[in-house]
C-alpha cells in the first residue's frame, strides 16, 4: 500500500447530484419551448420518451425540498437551449429565462450552489435544420445563448459546465438518438462539429471570464482510463490510441488549444480532418478552463486492432460500451471487474486512476459531473425501494475519490447521476439512477410521486458527515 492513512474529503467539498434538462423536466411544449434535436429523433420504440420525463419542470420546488433535506451541497442541471430561443436565434423567449431564474434563486434560498451546464444534447432542431454542428454559424448562436444565461444568471451562477460529453456527442452519436431515417453523420461530418463546438466553447469561456469574473467555467468530458488486455506491446500502443482519440484529443484542444498530434494524424490518414478557419485555434486556446468536470462511470479493455471488420464487436455499443475500429483498437473483456445490468463495467479503482491521469496532465481542478449506476429499482409494498447496489456502487468510488485526494489530486465537488430518476439517453425509465425514485412506469406515468430510496438516506449521512460515514 502507497500509503497508511486516507485524507479526509475537504471542508467545503461540494457535495451533490446531477440531472439534464430533457431528461428531467418534460413539459417538451410548454411556455414557448422550441423542439429540440431529442424531440425530433427516433429514439427505441419500447422505451419511455421525454415528453413527461420525471415532470421537474412543473415540480422542481417539490424537488429541491427534498435535495434540501438530502443535505446537497450543490444541484448540476442543464438549461434547455430551446426554452430560451426556441428557434434557436433571434427571438428570446422570457418565460423560460423565468422558469430558471426561479429554479436558481430556489435553490440559493436552500443554499444549494447552482452548477449550470449550458449544453446537455439538446441542440435546437431549428438550427439542426439548418446544418446543425456542421455550420459554422451555430457557433454564434451558441456564444449568443450563453451571453444571455450569463447576462441574467451571471451573478447567481458561480459554476458552468460548456458541453456535456462532446466525445460521446462525436464517437457515440446514436447513444443520445438517431435522426428520423436512421443515417447517423459521417466521420468527417461529425469531426467537423467537434471542430465548431470547440471554437464555440473557446468563445464562451472567453466570455464567461469577461462577463462573470467571480464565475468559474469547464468542460465536461465522458472520462476513462483504457486497460492493455495483455502485456503485449501492441495491445499497449492499441489501448493508448483509444484513450488518446476518446478522451485526452478532447480534453487536449479545451485546455491547451491544440489538437493532439495522434488524433490529427489519425483524421489525416484517413481524411477525415476538419476544415480550420483562420482564428479558430486561436479561439479555442483562449477559452482556458477554471476546472475540468468529468462524466465517469466505467473502463474498457482493449487489445491490438486485427485490421479487418472482426475488430467490430457485434454487441449494441454506447458511451460505455466500447465496440472496436479497425486500425485502431479492439475491444476485450476484462475479467477482474462486475458489470450492472446494462453490461456497463464497474471498475472504481479505474476513477482513481482516471482522476490521477486527469490532473497530472491539466493541473486543473477537478469536479466529477457524473457517476452512478443504472438498474431496474423496484418500488415495494411497503413503499420502501432498497438500492443497496447503488449505496455499494457509490460508497466503492467515493473511497477511490479519496484515494486519489491522497494521491494528491485536488477534486472538489461529487455530483452522481442522478439525483432523481430520470429518463436513460437510450434505454428508456426502467434504467433509474436516482436517489429519489420517481413513481411511472415506461409509458404509464402514473402519479409521478416523490420517493426517498434507501440510497438517499445513505446519501444524506455521507453529506451529513463530510463523507465520514458511508
Ligand atoms: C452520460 C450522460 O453519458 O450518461 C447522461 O451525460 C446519461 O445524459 C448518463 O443519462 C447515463 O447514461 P444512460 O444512457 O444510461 O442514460
Amino acid at each position: 500500500m502507497l500509503y497508511n492513512e486516507l485524507k479526509p474529503f475537504p471542508k467545503d467539498f461540494l457535495w451533490g447530484a446531477s440531472t439534464s434538462a430533457y431528461q428531467v423536466e418534460g413539459a417538451s411544449e410548454e411556455d414557448g419551448k422550441g423542439k429540440s434535436v431529442i424531440d425530433m429523433m427516433d429514439h427505441p420504440e419500447d422505451t419511455a420518451g421525454f415528453t413527461v420525463a420525471s415532470d421537474h419542470y412543473h415540480r422542481f420546488k417539490e424537488d429541491i425540498r427534498l435535495f434540501h433535506e438530502l443535505g446537497l451541497k450543490g444541484y448540476r442541471f442543464s438549461i434547455a437551449w430551446t426554452r430560451i430561443f426556441p428557434e434557436g436565434t433571434g427571438e428570446i423567449n422570457e418565460k423560460g429565462l423565468q422558469h430558471y431564474e426561479e429554479l436558481i434563486d430556489e435553490l440559493i434560498k436552500y443554499g444549494i450552489e447552482p452548477i449550470v451546464t449550458l449544453y446537455h444534447f439538446d441542440l435546437p432542431y431549428a438550427l439542426e435544420e439548418k446544418g446543425g454542428w456542421g455550420n459554422r454559424e451555430v457557433i454564434d448562436a451558441f456564444v449568443e445563448y450563453a451571453r444571455i444565461l450569463f447576462n441574467r444568471f451571471g451573478k447567481k451562477v458561480n459554476y458552468w459546465l460548456t458541453i456535456n460529453e462532446q466525445n460521446t456527442l462525436i464517437l457515440h452519436p446514436g447513444a443520445v438518438g438517431v435522426p428520423k431515417g436512421g443515417k447517423l453523420p459521417t466521420k468527417t461530418s461529425l469531426y467537423q462539429q467537434n471542430h465548431h463546438m470547440l471554437v464555440a466553447q473557446g468563445k464562451v469561456m472567453e466570455l464567461c471570464h469577461e462577463m462573470c469574473p467571480h464565475s468559474q467555467i469547464g468542460p465536461a468530458l465522458n472520462m476513462t482510463s483504457m486497460y492493455q488486455a495483455t502485456s503485449k506491446p501492441e495491445d499497449a500502443i492499441a489501448a493508448h490510441n483509444w484513450e488518446t482519440i476518446r478522451g485526452w484529443s478532447f480534453l487536449d484542444l479545451a485546455v491547451h488549444g491544440k489538437y493532439n498530434n495522434l488524433l490529427w494524424s489519425y483524421l489525416e490518414n484517413r481524411g477525415w480532418q476538419p476544415e480550420i478557419l483562420e482564428g479558430d485555434l486561436e479561439a479555442i486556446g483562449k477559452g482556458h478552463p477554471d476546472f475540468i468536470a468529468i462524466n465517469y462511470y466505467s473502463t474498457a479493455t482493449i487489445s491490438e486492432s486485427t485490421g479487418d471488420a472482426s475488430d467490430v464487436s457485434p454487441r449494441a455499443g454506447d458511451q460505455q460500451i466500447m465496440l472496436g475500429e479497425p486500425g485502431v483498437y479492439r475491444a476485450e473483456e476484462n475479467p477482474y471487474v462486475d458489470k450492472t445490468k446494462y453490461g456497463w463495467v464497474i471498475d472504481p479503482v479505474g476513477l482513481r486512476l482516471t482522476l490521477r491521469k486527469v490532473y497530472e496532465r491539466y493541473n486543473l481542478p477537478i469536479m466529477i459531473t457524473e457517476n452512478g449506476i443504472g438498474a431496474p429499482d423496484v418500488l415495494n409494498d411497503d413503499g420502501s425501494v432498497r438500492d443497496d447496489y447503488r449505496i455499494d456502487f457509490i460508497q466503492a468510488h467515493l473511497k477511490q475519490i479519496q484515494w486519489a485526494l491522497t494521491d494528491g489530486v485536488e477534486v472538489f465537488g461529487y455530483f452522481p447521476w442522478a439525483a432523481l430518476d430520470v429518463v436513460s439517453t437510450h434505454q428508456g425509465y426502467a434504467k433509474r439512477y436516482g436517489f429519489i425514485y420517481v413513481n411511472r412506469g415506461e409509458f404509464d406515468v402514473k402519479d409521478l410521486k416523490r420517493i426517498k430510496k434507501d440510497s438517499f438516506y445513505w446519501y444524506q449521512k455521507v453529506i451529513e458527515s463530510n463523507g465520514k460515514d458511508g
